[in-house]
């Protein structure tokens, strides 16, 4: 799918429970390559990203993605959360894979076999595919976090939401994602926008940041 050339925010007011992570912002964001949103815990990285997912919405203004609101756009975007329910972990990761695949953005039913292959293939082009059969549960936190990449890019989107991929990695596990994160935009052309606080692993590979702190949203090149 294509990836959106940009993210617009039309003054913003956006509040989690109490907090208002947002506060009238108005702001354009080119999307190609690798956006990170960065800022400090509780900053609300997580809120905005499923926001742009309409998952949660503002409580004023209007967030558009290529010009179309995220409940329009949300079929072409691929979406990791931070963290995973209790009930994920039992799961094969060949079938969290698959979970994705019964969505919007497939319009009619995939026939189990297809969904199948689509899967193996997503989770090879992730380095996953040799664990595809375990829980994800019984995966270390690298494993798991190829086979979340795996299932974000279920679909074929344009655009990934990635929130904190590099979480709970080792130096060298943070490079081998980092490399993936950067080959997925060069080979499949998708753009990324994720947030993370292993801003030493990104250096030189992201596009801009946009930094986040109490309610202001500003891009940094
Ligand atoms: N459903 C909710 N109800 C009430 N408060 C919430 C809810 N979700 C988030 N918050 C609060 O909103 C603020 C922003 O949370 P959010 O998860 O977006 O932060 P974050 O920047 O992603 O943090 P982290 O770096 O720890 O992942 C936090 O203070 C959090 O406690
Ligand atoms: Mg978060």
């Amino acid at each position: 799918m294509a990836s959106p050339d940009n993210l617009v925010l039309e003054n913003i007011t956006l509040c989690a429970g109490q907090t208002r992570v947002l506060n009238q912002v108005s702001l354009t964001v080119p999307l190609e390559g690798i956006t990170l949103l960065s800022g400090r815990n509780g900053a609300g990285k997580s809120t905005v990203l499923r926001a742009c997912l309409d998952l949660v919405r503002p409580e004023k203004g209007q967030i558009l993605i290529d010009g179309l609101p995220p409940g329009m756009a949300c079929e072409r975007i691929g979406y990791m959360p931070q963290g995973l329910s209790d009930a994920a972990l039992m799961i094969p990761a060949i079938s969290h894979v698959m979970a994705a695949m019964d969505g919007a953005r497939w319009g009619v039913p995939v026939r189990f076999g297809q969904r199948k292959r689509e899967a193996e293939r997503l989770l090879a082009l992730t380095g996953a595919l040799s664990f595809s059969k375990r829980p994800l549960g019984h995966l270390s936190g690298g494993e798991r976090q190829r086979v979340c990449l795996a299932q974000a890019l279920a679909g074929q989107p344009g655009l990934l939401l990635l929130d904190e991929p590099l979480a709970a990695l080792d130096h060298d596990a943070q490079q081998q994602i980092v490399a993936l994160l950067v080959s997925l935009t060069q080979t499949l052309g998708v753009s990324i926008l994720m947030t993370s606080h292993e801003t030493a692993a990104l250096e030189g590979k992201v596009t801009r940041v946009l930094a986040l702190e109490n309610g202001e949203l500003h891009v940094r090149i």
